[in-house]
């Protein structure tokens, strides 16, 4: 069932993408979220070189769009997305040779990387299969919502080679080494449930549910700052490979570098409704973004005069 037609508690967000039917990646964008989604259902939303040159197109486009604050990863139809292309990603590249074989891979993997360190905060909404190459995206959004109906597997040892492509890399990230080593080995498929349950997702939701779940836990991010989103987000993968020193470190920079992107001076504004305001309590939510002082109504701070000189 294509996503698009889904009934949802919320109701639908989604309307008609903007990108003319046929491409192989469409999407849209409607309050506040751009909706994106593999869209060759016929095909199980494999990644072919098509795809995967649209797809860093799309990404590319959306980036940095002041009505997009979230983007959300879908796929149309039963899956998610069927992993690479066995014909035109693998078979088909081979035999134009090494250098095809190269430039595919940089195809592929530009998009996933590109996504890792994406401006927006991420949801990969996983709606039906996600199999071998599909793991790279699915670990390149920041959150994950499954339908308790998805599949996952990393089905490469089924015919013939190992999870690639950054994928176990991906299950020995999210998952413990025993479960890594057991999917990867077996290529056994998990459920929804499964796949929260090891963490591969952050939960798992009936299919009708799906929707309105992302929607819910999409517009608690657009309460958020989003410049300190984005610092957050990296901060989050980056301290992973770091000595606590380091991170420590890394954090306080992190910090005054979103502060001096930030020309709402929010954890000021924050501080002040909390404080001299009684209106929110940080514990329970966050600061009302709208009532932060217009850029061009306060005097330019330091960081802001330091830019305007660059
Ligand atoms: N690569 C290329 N074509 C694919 C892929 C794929 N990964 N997955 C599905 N397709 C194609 C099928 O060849 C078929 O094409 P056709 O209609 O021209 O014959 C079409 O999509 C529909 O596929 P079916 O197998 O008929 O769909 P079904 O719903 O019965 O099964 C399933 C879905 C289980 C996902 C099955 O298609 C499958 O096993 N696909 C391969 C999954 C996989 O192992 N992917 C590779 C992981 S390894 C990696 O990514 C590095």
């Amino acid at each position: 069932m294509p996503l698009s037609s889904m009934k949802t508690d919320g109701g639908s967000e989604r309307q008609e993408p903007e990108e003319s039917a046929g491409d192989v990646v469409s999407f849209k964008v409607a309050n506040g979220v751009a909706w994106v989604f593999f869209n060759r259902p016929d095909k199980r939303n494999a990644m072919s070189p098509k795809v995967n040159r649209r797809m860093l197109e799309v990404l590319d486009e959306l980036e940095f769009r002041e009505d997009v604050g979230v983007l959300v990863l879908g796929g149309e139809g039963s899956a998610w997305s069927a992993g690479m292309d066995l014909k035109e990603y693998f078979r088909e590249t081979e035999n134009q040779g090494l250098g095809a074989v190269r430039k595919s891979q940089r195809e592929a993997y530009s998009w996933w990387r590109r996504l890792r360190w994406y401006q927006k905060p991420t949801i990969a909404m996983v709606n039906g299969w996600c199999f071998g190459g599909g793991f790279a995206p699915l670990f390149a959004c920041d959150l994950a919502i499954c339908a308790d109906e998805a599949k996952f597997g990393l089905s490469e040892i089924n015919w013939g080679i190992l999870p690639g492509g950054g994928a176990t890399k991906v299950a020995v990230d999210l998952m413990s080494l025993r479960d890594a080593m057991y999917y990867s080995l077996t290529g056994e498929m998990m459920d929804g449930q499964t796949a929260a349950k090891l963490r591969l997702v952050n939960e798992s939701v009936p299919l009708e549910r799906l929707e309105a779940r992302v929607v819910e836990l999409a517009g608690i991010l657009l309460k958020k700052n989003p410049i300190i989103l984005k610092a957050a987000k990296d901060a989050v993968r980056r301290v992973k490979e770091m000595t606590y020193d380091n991170a420590e470190d890394y954090l306080v920079r992190a910090q005054e570098a979103a502060n001096f992107h930030d020309d709402t001076d929010g954890r000021k504004e924050g501080i002040r409704q909390f404080i001299d305001e009684k209106s929110y309590k940080p514990g329970l939510a966050a600061y009302d973004r709208s009532k932060a002082p217009a850029v061009a109504e306060k005097p330019k701070s330091a960081s802001a005069k330091a830019r305007a000189k660059v």
